[in-house]
């Protein structure tokens, strides 16, 4: 159906369709694989309707994009005071995969770091919680902000595992610091397998939604989580969603957003909208190139810059 808002986003998408800036991501075999010329943007609502266009319908893993999304499930089954003494929230300023861990506390310093995401993974659920339920609790959860059962990609979960070597040091690390218990390999198989879930950019946006909405599904008007939690992913999103590309994005996009090495890209404005772009290729920070692009296009051309 044409409308004047998909017009202008088939705009901006045809204007950034030549840009072939950036690499797909390789240190997880299957991403290689990436069709590297897809292209996606999605925008949903707080009111709940969903303008997308591009290959909005094709399906990729969420990776880093979980992060937040397991931030906002963590904090409700285990509390503030539990998940904060286990991760903080300060911009790093390293790369996602750089362990990155307080002086003194040695607390990951944020959950969008692969190490603080490690952590909260951790902690989904409870105490005695294994590999299964915490990735279902993921699952589920996810599935309900996006308004569709996803599924998680064992394949590209295999392929992952078997060059995580990365991810398995910086769990050895943690655990031999005290953050977490579990045995090394099953937090990370548990990580991966949640990076792993499949997602399309109209999920992302309205899964942005959710937040930007203050918590209520846009399309449901279900409550997902209390007002507070969402506040505090997308202050934290705000903050270090970016990495250490994350003080140049809040000063010429500034809105809270998260990446993902897939390419996905979802932004949450707050009381207006969820946003978010699908392209592989990435730059220097791991960050979609054609994501930020859009994103910065979009924050200009409708004045969505928070400050
Ligand atoms: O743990 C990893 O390295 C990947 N599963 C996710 C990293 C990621 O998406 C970084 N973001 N741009």
């Amino acid at each position: 159906m044409q409308s004047p808002v998909r017009d202008y986003l088939t705009e901006v998408l045809d204007s950034l369709d030549a840009e072939r800036g950036g690499a797909v991501a390789d240190y997880i075999p299957d991403l290689a694989e990436a069709n590297p010329d897809l292209f996606a943007i999605a925008v949903t609502t707080v009111d709940g309707r969903t303008y997308c266009v591009g290959d909005d319908e094709v399906e990729f893993s969420i990776q880093s994009i979980s992060k937040p999304l397991a931030y906002a499930a963590a904090l409700a089954d285990r509390g503030f005071d539990t998940v904060l003494e286990k991760v903080g929230v300060e911009p790093s300023g390293e790369a996602f995969n750089e362990l990155s861990l307080e002086s003194g506390t040695c607390r990951p310093r944020n959950p969008m770091i692969n190490a603080g995401a490690i952590t909260t993974h951790g902690l989904l659920v409870d105490d005695d919680a294994d590999v299964e339920s915490r990735v279902e609790r993921a699952r589920s959860f996810f599935s309900t902000l996006a308004g569709r059962e996803l599924t998680v990609d064992q394949a590209l979960h295999k392929s992952e595992m078997d060059s995580a070597d990365r991810n398995l040091a910086i769990a050895h690390m943690l655990r031999n610091y005290g953050i977490v218990d579990d045995a090394p390999h099953d937090i990370v198989d548990g990580y991966i397998q949640q990076c792993s879930i499949m997602v399309t950019a109209k999920d992302l946006a309205v899964i942005g939604a959710c937040f930007a909405n203050g918590g209520v599904h846009p399309v449901t008007g279900e409550r997902v989580m209390s007002r507070r939690i969402a506040r505090q992913v997308m202050s934290v999103m705000a903050g270090c969603g970016m990495y250490d590309g994350a003080g140049e994005w809040l000063t010429t996009v500034g809105i809270p957003a998260k990446s993902g090495v897939a390419g996905g890209l979802l932004g949450t404005l707050p009381g207006q909208c969820g946003i978010a772009v699908f392209s592989p290729r990435l730059d220097e920070h791991g960050n979609s190139t054609r994501g930020v692009l859009t994103f910065r296009r979009l924050s200009t051309d409708m004045n969505m810059h928070m400050v």
